[in-house]
């Protein structure tokens, strides 16, 4: 198995379908990480993945209330720490109470506080690229958490129409 798969995506709808083929497979505490530029559509993704978990209620930016939580198939918690300049302002996210409270938690910019995550988690990077709408997704395993769960995630990606290499 690759220890990064690579998904070009050309709209939201893309992007969105991509998160919807994760939601199918995430278990309670788990851990996504977003990272990429401004606008290059973490927000997209996770409305997307909300959407697919069966979230009713509008998913919004959380860049400054920092965290947002969503009642679905699992709770899912939405967080963006762009504005966390440093690591010991993460304290008063309850990082590891999130984790261990059964829901999913998916964090924006994510890679900003990397020595505040745990040891596994899914990190997924959204690249900006030529058209306006295109966007290369790198899908990677940060430890063995999804590493059983990849051939699954292919699967479901090719099911909605979504090729990876
Ligand atoms: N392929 C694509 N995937 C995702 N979003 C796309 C794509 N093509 C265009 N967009 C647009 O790009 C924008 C992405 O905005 P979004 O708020 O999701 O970015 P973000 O990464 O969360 O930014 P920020 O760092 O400010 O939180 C949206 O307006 C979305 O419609
Ligand atoms: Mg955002």
């Amino acid at each position: 198995m690759p220890p990064e798969l690579l998904v070009v995506s050309n709209s939201p709808d893309r992007t969105r379908a991509v998160a919807a083929a994760l939601a199918e497979l995430c278990r309670p505490g788990d851990l996504l990480v977003l990272t990429g530029d401004l606008g290059a559509g973490k927000t997209a993704f996770c409305q997307g993945f909300g959407a697919a978990l069966g979230v009713r209620s509008p998913i919004t930016s959380p860049t400054f209330t920092l965290h947002h939580r969503y009642e679905g198939r699992l709770v899912m918690h939405h967080l963006d720490v762009y504005r966390i300049e440093q690591l010991d302002e993460t304290v008063e996210l309850g990082l590891e109470e999130l984790f261990e409270s059964g829901g999913v938690t998916l964090i924006e910019w994510g890679d900003t506080i990397r020595p505040a995550l745990p040891a596994q988690y899914l990190e997924l990077s959204l690249e900006l690229g030529e058209g306006d709408d295109d966007r290369l997704i790198r899908i990677g395993s940060v430890g063995d958490s999804w590493a059983d769960r990849m051939a699954a995630l292919i699967e479901g990606l090719a099911r909605r129409g979504v090729a990876t290499c």
